[in-house]
């Protein structure tokens, strides 16, 4: 469980000569975001500036965390890279298989059993890698990040897109894919463009019934859900300096929600104290010696449009609390305009759940506050109108409030406390009543709204507010209740006002846990079993692809010509799919299904030229793979955006197609492709997309000749013998071939070769 302090202060030690040399070769100050950037370059010590928004640029990140769901395949590729550990310390967490229905006890109970399996696994592989292993209960991945391996001017990646919550603590975290989890894991380098940086000024002092939760949806009112798309957004001024450390991860938490890389704060006191009260003050000492590299320069701060690419600015004492929804977190209402909306817009007024906990809001300090909301209400006679449930982010946070009484308090209203676990924000939530797609209102304190997000009614509107307002909001049982302005009446039919809520930031008497739910991995996992059974359904050890055997691919048949857009959800979609992620077999039943047949335009209907049959993409490409018969997928524009999505690749892959010809790909995906040991190709001449005709069968003229900047021409036999002979580029380098001769970038690893 300990975190890495040697790690840290190597971090450190490093710092100020890195950010000393590209402040002198980027010739200005540097923001805090760019200080932490150049001095994780995989390279080491920066020798040249970089363009946001523009260059690609190799990083080293300092950790590693994957979730339950996205880990498994992440796991599975890792364990083919032939190493005895993960290269940089690593956690797997159990968060996102446990389904809130009747109460913790009983919950985890059942999920351990249903997807024993897959925790099994988990466990086993993490014990065998030196990966920390954070068992099933013990809380979500983001706030057991921030409570012990999150640290001031670090870097981390994490398979899931709220891993940007540890910015809270000074960090640059980012959610990323699995494929690149496994290459950071695996000891290689990992890219990203270099970031655009959006600037958020804080002034004045969060007061009243105001929290950093408002801030954030502040931010998505302004910004939208694609505003911070491929930026980092850095906030400062004298109003982050007031606020806590776990509010600022409530703010950098839902920067996923505007589509930011990620977001961060400066290192100052809320950090130290927070450090501190989770038992790291070595961090705190080693962060003090160099906290001058911890913060922006004082001259960006000063005159921000000077550095940033964008700068908005919010004074926190005006800053009203604010109710985001319904269905899109970026539809921002005040709280003194809500009733005005709700009833432009037909949004049910009666709540019926006020929902708090999650990822996104479950410090100590939310649960206080939340908690004086309660315990106003019970002592004035008021009867809660709507039910109330918490999902705690850790078991550390659930035993230290049941300690400090706010659970008991909680109780007093007849709240559900559920297994500390995502539960209801990930969908994980048998609501009673849910499969009647009634119309209703829920309030709640986590961090997405989409339509079904929550228990699967599209009905459902979702208003996300902080979780004070989500307490009083469910007391009233009334959306357009204001707490600031209104009253409620109690058991006597007096009118009672309710006080603004208050609570301590952190826990006076410390906080405290018996079991935090956490396995240390063996000291030397050799002769560790990976528990994984032949006969599942839901996990299957992978077998490495094949090596190219160095000839030209011959007589390979076209699979399908997609029409139109093809993102990643097309070529491997999600839903019910979900379950099969650790099995790359069953997944790929879902290989390409949304995708649109140029031919027919119609989905998953492709011709099976061996029989002249048509059936669905995946057994078309079954039935080529066991005829031993190549086969080669077209595409359209932006082919692959979406996720990062690694089993997009892995599906084609490993049903035996070679090559994937588009007239443009999303990067990643295409990244994603090369690294499986596919041919990602674009056509030279985009209008030879409509020379591919449905009985095409393809030879490969000049693949022998594979290298970097140099196109591949591809030869199309149509039915009647015509024939095409197509030009196709490729972005492959020198070590991306060297990828695609080994078969995949693993096998390359596993050579010992990368
Ligand atoms: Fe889990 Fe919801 Fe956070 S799904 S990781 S609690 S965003």
């Amino acid at each position: 469980m300990a975190f890495d302090i040697e790690m840290i202060k190597k971090v450190y030690a490093t710092m100020a000569e890195r950010v000393d040399k590209a402040r002198q070769i980027v010739g200005r100050p540097l923001t805090l975001s760019e200080k932490i950037l150049y001095s994780h370059l995989w390279e080491g010590n920066p020798t040249q500036a970089f363009t946001r928004g523009k260059d690609y640029v190799d990083f080293a990140p300092d950790r590693v965390a994957c979730q339950d769901a996205t880990a498994q395949m992440a796991l599975l590729q890792f364990m083919h890279a032939g190493k005895k550990t993960v290269a940089v310390p690593t956690t797997v967490h159990c968060d996102h298989l446990i389904q809130a229905k009747v109460g913790a006890t009983t919950d985890l109970a059942v999920a351990n059993s249903q997807s024993k399996e897959v925790f099994d696994f988990l466990s086993s592989v993490s014990n065998k890698y030196g990966i920390g292993f954070w068992k099933p209960g013990s809380g979500i991945i983001h706030q057991i990040v921030l409570e012990n391996y999150a640290f001031p001017g670090g870097m981390m990646i994490g398979t899931d897109s709220h891993t940007v919550n540890a910015g809270g603590l000074g960090m640059l975290a980012i959610g990323v894919g699995g494929a690149d989890a496994v290459d950071v894991m695996s000891g290689m380098s990992w890219e990203l463009k270099f970031p655009k940086l959006i600037g958020v000024k804080l002034t004045g002092k969060l007061n009243g019934w105001t929290a950093p939760k408002d801030v954030i949806l502040k931010v998505a009112d302004i910004l939208t859900v694609k505003g911070g798309t491929g930026a980092i957004v850095e906030y400062f001024g004298e109003g982050a300096i007031n606020m806590s450390c776990t509010g600022k991860g409530t703010i950098c938490n839902m920067g996923a929600e505007i589509g930011a890389t990620t977001s961060t704060f400066g290192y100052d006191d809320s950090m130290r104290r927070y450090l501190a009260a989770t038992d790291r003050q070595d961090i705190v000492d080693a962060a003090d010696k160099v906290a001058k590299y911890l913060t922006g320069d004082d001259e960006v701060y000063a005159n921000p449009e000077q550095y940033f690419d964008q700068v908005i600015e919010i004074n926190l004492s005006e800053l009203e609390p604010h109710i985001n929804g319904p269905f899109t977190p970026d539809r921002g209402t005040p709280v003194s305009k809500m009733k005005a909306e709700a009833a432009a817009n037909g949004w049910p007024l009666k709540i019926e759940w006020g929902l708090i906990g999650s990822c996104t809001n479950s410090s100590y300090e939310d649960m206080a506050r939340a908690a004086s909301i309660v315990e106003q209400a019970v002592a004035h006679g008021i009867t809660p109108k709507a039910e109330f449930g918490i999902n705690p982010g850790s078991e550390q946070i659930r035993y230290t409030i049941e300690r400090d009484g706010i659970i008991a308090t909680f109780e007093k209203m007849g709240t559900k406390v559920f297994t500390n676990a995502c539960g209801p924000c990930i969908g994980q939530w048998d609501r009673a009543g849910a499969d009647k797609q009634e119309k209703n209102t829920i309030v709640h304190s986590f961090n997405r709204n989409f339509s079904k997000r929550a228990d699967g009614n599209p009905n459902t509107h979702a208003f996300v507010t902080s979780p004070e307002m989500v307490a009083a909001l469910a007391i009233a049982g009334d959306l357009s209740f204001n707490p600031i302005t209104d009253t409620l009446l109690n058991d006597k039919g007096e009118e009672v006002k309710l006080n603004p809520p208050y609570g301590d930031e952190l826990p006076k008497r410390g906080f405290d846990v018996v079991d935090a739910g956490f396995q240390a991995p063996a000291a030397d996992g050799s002769n560790v079993q990976i528990l994984v059974s032949e006969t599942s359904d839901r996990l299957q050890l992978l077998a490495p692809f094949d090596a190219w055997d160095g000839k030209n691919i011959t007589g390979a048949k076209l699979l399908i010509k997609a029409f139109g857009k093809c993102t990643t959800d097309h070529i491997s979609m999600a839903g019910p799919w979900l379950r099969f992620r650790g099995h790359l077999d069953n997944i790929s039943n879902n290989m390409l299904i949304g995708a649109v047949n140029a031919y027919n335009q119609e989905a998953n209907k492709v011709k099976n030229q061996l029989t002249g049959e048509y059936g669905p993409v995946p057994s078309v490409a079954r039935a080529y793979k066991a005829a031993g018969v190549p086969s080669i997928v077209v595409g359209d524009q932006n082919y692959g955006e979406g996720s990062s999505r690694e089993h997009a690749a892995m599906e084609p892959r490993f049903l035996g197609v070679k090559a994937v010809l588009v007239k443009s790909f999303a990067r990643i995906h295409e990244t994603n492709l090369k690294k499986q040991g596919m041919l990602a190709l674009t056509f030279a001449n985009e209008a030879d997309y409509d020379k591919i005709q449905e009985n095409d069968t393809i030879n490969f003229l000049d693949l022998t000749e594979f290298a970097p900047g140099k196109p591949l021409s591809l030869e199309f036999v149509h039915a009647d013998g015509s024939r095409d002979v197509i030009l196709a580029n490729h972005t492959y380098n020198a070590s991306q071939i060297g990828w695609y001769v080994a078969g995949s970038a693993l096998n390359l690893i596993a050579a010992g070769k990368a």
